[in-house]
């Protein structure tokens, strides 16, 4: 009777009992990996080399709102909230890193014509430089699938190009080369259409190349070739994107392959012809609570946008 329990144990209770906890653990650990996944998730994050045009990205949204800001240096933008400030690295100040104001900005721009190129993120930057550049308050972003200009004070022209996809851009490269008069510089920002729409990313990188031997062969034939800069893709929030095709394609995983394709096409600078503005080290940093729609950010995101991209200017123009 003894041996028949014994039996019943090894053979029936103890492979039960094993099963179970097998199923516990295995199910555990799902939930723990996937929770584990959102948040330890190794961002993708740009190198800038060792030249100060893209030194400049570097910095962090500091934690504490400064105690004064206009009197504390190295500030990109100040604000009173913990996501309001933006303080420049060590490395970007050695760079000379340093906040520019309207005067400032205005006096490096005097005269010339810049273009912002791209989808929505670059229609939001263009409204941050027009806060900072322009004293008119009917020059406002023009929202819709549409191009705009402005003639801000110092003479500067701005003119901002709706083109979402990368052949956008291409295009008005290809004009510009063939002799349109053309810009003293650029920002160009295209990807999130495309991951959208196509959602391909090697397609995309085929975009890119395209893009930069336009850009190149344009460049070429200047006699002083503008400075041209490719902002990163924004990071993403899929819980705050406000429809479902923009949730199923719009994942912070894809943001990390097309910057991929970004880092590693060479359309950068030194190996290709474009700046890096890193737009994704911002709004990856500001975080979630910088979002409303998790694709657009706090005005403060796109105001430091514009300082690191005076910056990298001054060290071009
Ligand atoms: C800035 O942020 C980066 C990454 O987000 C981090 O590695 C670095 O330590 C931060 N620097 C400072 C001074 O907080
Ligand atoms: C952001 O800037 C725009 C102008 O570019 C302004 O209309 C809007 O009120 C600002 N938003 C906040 C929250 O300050
Ligand atoms: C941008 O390119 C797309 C696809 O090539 C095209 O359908 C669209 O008309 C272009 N938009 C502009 C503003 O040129």
């Amino acid at each position: 009777m003894l041996a028949l329990r014994d039996h019943t144990w090894t053979r029936v209770v103890l492979p039960v009992a094993v099963f179970i906890c097998i199923i516990v653990f295995l199910a555990h650990r799902g939930r723990f990996s996937l929770h584990g996944d959102k948040h330890t998730r190794e961002v993708f994050v740009f190198e800038y080399g060792d030249n100060c045009e893209a030194l400049v990205n570097s910095g962090n949204w500091t934690s504490k709102p400064p105690l004064s800001c206009p009197g504390t240096p190295g500030l990109a933008t100040c604000g009173h909230g913990p996501r309001d400030s933006w303080q420049w690295s060590a490395v970007a100040l050695q760079c000379g890193a340093s906040r520019q104001d309207a005067t400032a900005l205005r006096a490096l721009l005097a005269h010339r014509w810049f273009v912002v190129a791209g989808d929505s993120i670059g229609r939001f930057f263009f409204a941050a430089l027009l806060r900072l550049l322009s004293d008119n308050p009917a020059q406002q972003i023009v929202f819709g699938h549409r191009d705009f200009e402005y003639v801000l004070p110092g003479s500067i022209k701005a003119t901002f190009l709706w083109a979402p996809y990368a052949p956008n851009l291409t295009a008005h490269f290809k004009a510009w080369d063939d002799g349109l008069a053309a810009p003293d510089a650029f920002v160009l920002s295209a990807g999130l259409w495309h991951m959208l729409h196509i959602s391909d990313v090697q397609d995309f990188a085929q975009e890119l190349v395209q893009l930069k031997l336009s850009a190149t062969s344009f460049l070429a034939k200047a006699v002083q070739a503008p400075p041209v800069s490719y902002c990163s893709i924004s990071e993403v929030y899929p819980p705050k994107l406000k429809t479902e095709d923009k949730r199923e394609h719009l994942t912070p995983a894809r943001v990390d392959a097309y910057n991929l394709a970004i880092a590693n096409n060479d359309v950068l600078y030194p190996s290709g012809p474009f700046h890096m503005l890193d737009i994704h080290r911002l709004t990856q940093g500001c975080g979630p609570d910088c979002t409303h729609d998790g694709l657009h950010y706090s005005n403060a995101t796109y105001d430091t946008a514009v300082q690191v991209w005076a910056n990298t200017l001054r060290s071009l123009l």
